[in-house]
């Protein structure tokens, strides 16, 4: 299969209308959203939804986001809708938040795995809610990745995974946030984070109050233990580099940076440094690449998963600076944590 790249800047209506066509047809088409690229399918069609899972190669017990371009579309997809889902909704989309609910009949079972409950979100990206207007329905996609592999920012990232497999990719340039939408569970008492993102549990509870975060976001799942949410206990986001997390203060961090580096590069190993703007100064003569800046968990992670896919393809360890886990740092930590399974070392 040849596969299309259309550029939404200067093409969206026709880019759009293309894709929209796709998507009614049964078929899969790439798209841009503010947090990364997506793999969309008509959310309503089994076969189609089915088709996203064989292109990834995605685990069949791992559920997917269904994406809507109007509020009112959630009466079709979830059974009830509790106060706190109407106020986060009015508050935070369209936008990067994905909020979890009992679903009804009309959702395949294909998009939820097998759940009872379905994941949704408004994206804010023009080509997405054009192509989902246009489309008619909810569509349903997971980042546009091949599975495990770190997910897509740019248009060029889906190429490199997904020539040849689907026929369509909508190019709007880099993602806005860089990294997945925060997925909240409403399905539980309290309500719970099983993903972070860039809309805070700080944000979230300043409009409902109390809200849980999944333990398994900062650490790896025990044996025996059940996901709360499937797609956590997937290794994620992984180059096929070894991944070190390094966590300190600036100074400490670039000094046991420096410490693996030296060693790693004695048994002839490649190593990349993913550094910070704190830290950068440190590593002259070294391969390095900075993420962005420690103040600016948001500048690290717009930067990571284009970083790890670059880094990859010239390294064979890649030692990177970890930051606090608060607030969107939490995202930054989550992702990469799991890009490296979780190897962390303390300076
Ligand atoms: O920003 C995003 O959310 C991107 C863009 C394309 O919208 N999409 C995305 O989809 O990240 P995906 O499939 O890569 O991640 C969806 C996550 C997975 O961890 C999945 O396990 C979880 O949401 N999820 C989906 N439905 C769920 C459900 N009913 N219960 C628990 N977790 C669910
Ligand atoms: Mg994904």
């Amino acid at each position: 299969m040849q596969t299309e790249v259309i550029q939404t800047t200067s093409q969206q209506e026709a880019g759009t209308r293309k894709g929209a066509e796709i998507i009614r047809n049964g078929g899969l088409v790439a798209f841009p959203t503010e947090t990364v690229y997506g793999l969309g399918a008509n959310g309503f069609d089994q076969d189609a939804v089915l088709s996203i899972f064989e292109a990834k190669g995605r685990p069949a017990d791992n559920p997917l986001i269904l994406h809507i371009c109007k509020k009112n579309e959630v009466r079709k997809i979830w059974r009830r809708i509790p106060e706190n889902a109407m106020i986060l909704m009015d508050t935070f989309w369209p936008g990067p938040l994905t909020i979890i609910l009992q679903k009804t009949d009309l959702v395949p079972d294909a998009v939820t795995a097998g759940l009872d409950t379905v994941a949704v979100r408004m994206p804010s990206d023009k080509t997405a809610r054009s192509l989902i207007a246009k489309s008619g329905v909810p569509i349903a996609a997971p980042s546009a990745n091949l599975s495990g592999r770190p997910s897509p920012t740019t248009a060029e990232h889906v190429l490199q995974d997904m020539n040849g497999r689907i026929p369509l990719i909508l190019d709007g340039g880099p993602c806005r946030y860089g990294v997945e939408s925060t997925v909240l569970s409403l399905a539980s008492r309290t309500p719970m984070i099983l993903r972070p993102g860039a809309m805070t549990k700080e944000m979230l509870e300043s409009v409902i109050g109390p809200v849980d975060v999944a333990e398994s976001i900062l650490n790896p799942m025990k044996e025996g233990e059940v996901a709360a949410s499937p797609g956590m206990k997937y290794k994620h986001y992984a180059p096929s580099a070894e991944v070190i997390v390094v966590v300190g203060h600036p100074r400490a961090a670039a000094d046991k940076i420096l410490e693996l580096y030296a060693e790693a590069e004695a048994d002839g190993k490649n190593v990349q440094i993913a550094a910070t703007e704190e830290t950068k100064r440190y590593y002259s003569n070294r391969n390095f690449a900075v993420l962005g800046e420690r103040k600016h968990p948001e500048t690290m992670c717009a930067a990571l998963f284009q970083t790890l896919r670059e880094l990859d393809s010239s390294a064979d360890l890649i030692l990177a600076e970890g930051i606090p886990p608060e607030e969107f740092g939490l995202a930054y930590m989550n992702r990469l944590l799991r890009a490296a399974g979780f190897h962390i070392v303390y300076a």
